[in-house]
């Protein structure tokens, strides 16, 4: 029997701190469901101990997950560890994930701790650990660029104290892949209870290289656990891809010899909902989930295929969840069949109120769009009117008048709170004087950094524009993703929605740094 791979998958932690990415506990809660339909082994939630609100979607998250092991991050204090396994509590399996810096960099500059300082600390906070979970993993924080006798010293030391997992991550995106599979390799033979836990890779992908190294931590490393995001969703150039490594694996079985149990045709559902929750659009080329990434352009490839299909594609696009663009629900259908659908697409809305009103955003589509998607359905239950939580911002009504050789000007009716606001305001287009309409009212003063349209499903004008706004207001980022087939309503609901997060003050502690 092959061995397994454990398919960590850390979007809504490590994935969160990309700047912008934050998400809130219902969104979360949304995606973590769709992880576990995917089959990953491990879902890390959070990071309870950073702010209350990480606390409150590690806690749902562990309850409403069965099949899939949830985990918190945690540094590696009592604080923070008893604050991960509380936020854990009657979860069906749960795991604390324990970080503590190693390098001489990072304990020297950051934690101002000397090496047995940090020794001493890795083995209490374990000791603790282990207490309180018996599934603990342990990540030496910047480990790739850490003394490689020092590592050896900790790491031995934490699994006698009972670290079931260690996971060796290159922090900052250093390592190259032979060199990270040998250091992986050289750890494991050195330390003499190795064998006692499973080892991970958790690779950053500042020199393109997080899924590479990964795979090479898993080949000549030995790995069996490779933690990983959707979209590859992370932190500067982001964290390794899950979609390519599973690929990767899935489709080179012959070299790697290994299983994962992922359900692939999950896949670019997972993408699409990371990224529709997030802003954060999938490039075209992106292997896997990326529009074009079964597409065949050229008149040789196009003949290829057509003749024999694994001429050009080693991959079947419907075996990762590529479906033809569906037309699944139209004007007529019913509350029963919209929400049968909701149910096909892993969508579980919290209230019977929630799916009353996604079905009222339905029909109001469905009256202007004729051919409903399943994109659009995703799109419209991320719609915050629909999902009520923290929406404190909300569009009523926008008309706007823009004529070739005249300057656009956009009345905007929006409540904040209990309050009506109208505004209005000219502007270099529609969208412009519709977004200015409504800061001369909010004056949030907070600068646009993105601003970004793409249709919802492609190839067609009909298709709903969804927006992505980034603002970035004292050291925060936020971003806000709007929908509509009128591309300057997506775009007021997008800024609404970006002000929405900057109006939910939810600051957290940073995993690194
Ligand atoms: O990149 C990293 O070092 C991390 C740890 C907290 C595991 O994300
Ligand atoms: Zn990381």
């Amino acid at each position: 029997m092959a061995d397994k791979l454990i398919i960590f998958d850390t979007t809504l932690r490590d994935g969160e701190q990309s700047p912008g990415a934050s998400m809130t506990r219902d969104e979360k809660l949304r995606i973590a469901r769709q992880l576990e339909r995917l089959k990953v082994d491990v879902i890390e939630a959070g990071f309870a101990a950073s702010s209350n609100g990480d606390f409150e979607s590690v806690k749902a998250i562990a309850q409403a997950i069965k099949d899939s092991t949830v985990c918190s991050l945690a540094r590696a204090n009592d604080r923070d560890i008893s604050r991960a396994a509380e936020a854990l509590q009657g979860g069906a399996s749960t795991r604390i994930h324990v970080f503590l810096a190693t390098s001489a960099l990072h304990m020297e500059k950051k934690l101002r701790m000397t090496p047995d300082q940090v020794f001493e600390q890795a083995k209490q906070s374990i000791r603790f650990a282990r207490n309180l979970s018996g599934d603990v993993e342990f990540s030496p924080e910047d480990g790739y660029r850490s003394d490689p006798d020092f590592l050896c010293r900790v790491l031995e030391a934490v699994i006698a104290e009972g670290a079931t997992t260690i996971n060796i991550p290159d922090t900052v995106g250093y390592a190259i892949p032979e060199l990270y599979g040998n250091f992986i390799l050289d750890l494991r033979q050195r330390i003499p209870n190795a064998d006692k836990a499973i080892w991970s890779v958790h690779c950053h992908n500042d020199l393109g290289m997080a899924v590479a190294n990964s795979l090479a931590g898993v080949k000549i490393g030995g790995a069996r656990q490779v933690e990983c995001t959707i979209n590859g969703l992370g932190e500067r150039a982001g964290n390794c891809a899950l979609e390519e490594v599973v690929m990767a694996v899935r489709t080179r079985r012959d070299y790697f010899g290994l299983d994962v149990g992922v359900d692939a045709s999950q896949i670019v559902p997972a993408s699409r909902l990371v990224s529709q929750t997030t802003g954060f659009v999938v490039q075209p080329n992106k292997a896997v989930v990326g529009a074009n990434a079964f597409a065949h352009a050229s008149g040789i490839h196009q003949d290829g295929v057509l003749k024999a299909r694994d001429t050009y594609e080693i991959m079947r696009a419907e075996d990762v969840g590529w479906a033809t663009n569906k037309i699944v629900l139209g004007k007529l259908s019913g509350r029963n069949a919209f929400k049968q659908r909701l149910n096909d697409l892993g969508i579980e809305l919290a209230s019977e109120t929630e799916v009353n009103a996604a079905f009222a955003k339905f029909k109001e589509l469905a009256d202007r769009k004729s051919e409903i998607f399943d994109e659009d359905i995703t799109a419209l239950v991320m719609d915050e009117s629909v999902t009520a939580e923290q929406e404190h911002y909300r569009l009523l009504a926008l008309s706007q008048h823009s004529e070739m050789g005249e300057r656009p000007h956009a009345t905007v009716a929006f409540a904040a709170g209990a309050d009506e606001f109208h505004a209005e305001s000219d502007g270099n287009g529609p969208v412009d004087a519709s977004l200015k309409a409504i800061e001369s009212k909010v004056q949030s003063g907070a600068e646009l950094v993105l601003y970004s349209v793409n249709a919802i499903t492609s190839g067609s004008t009909e298709s709903q524009g969804e927006v992505t706004v980034r603002l970035q207001l004292g050291g925060r980022v936020v971003n806000g993703v709007g929908a509509d087939p009128d591309i300057v309503v997506a775009s007021a609901k997008a800024y609404l929605a970006a002000l929405n997060k900057l109006h939910s003050k939810n600051d957290r502690v940073a995993a690194q740094g």
